[in-house]
């Protein structure tokens, strides 16, 4: 009985771990070679690291969809293309950044 509770707990907490990591993955993949997140990755955009202090759920949409909506020489791609549960991950994880 004790184990299933504790077996019930790990994968509670595995799950957890695991749903917070897809947008940081991607971030990793297709962002963090233009962008600085604490100390690591590209200098050619903004350092991210406290974004979420900076810009609103709908700003980081809109500039991760539409860069050049913001700025029409911006050499940020845009990653309209996301799909939708992508583009969640990576607002979730950007949200972080405070
Ligand atoms: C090729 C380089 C490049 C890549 C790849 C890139 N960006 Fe950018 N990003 C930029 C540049 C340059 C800017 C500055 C916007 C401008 O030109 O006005 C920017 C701006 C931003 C901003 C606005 C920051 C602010 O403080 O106003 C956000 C948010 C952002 N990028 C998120 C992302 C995310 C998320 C990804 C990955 C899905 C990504 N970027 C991929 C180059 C890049």
């Amino acid at each position: 009985m004790r184990t299933a509770v504790i077996l019930l707990a790990l994968m509670f907490i595995t799950g957890l771990a695991w749903a917070g990591m897809p947008g940081e993955k991607l971030f990793n993949r297709k962002c963090a070679m233009c962008h600085i997140v604490r100390g690591r990755g590209g200098a050619i955009g903004p350092d991210l690291t406290k974004v979420a202090l900076r810009l609103s759920e709908t700003q980081l949409k809109a500039r991760i969809s539409y860069p050049k909506k913001v700025n029409p020489d911006t050499s940020m791609p845009s990653f309209a293309t996301l799909e939708n549960g992508e583009m969640h991950g990576l607002i979730d994880y950007l949200k972080t950044l405070r």
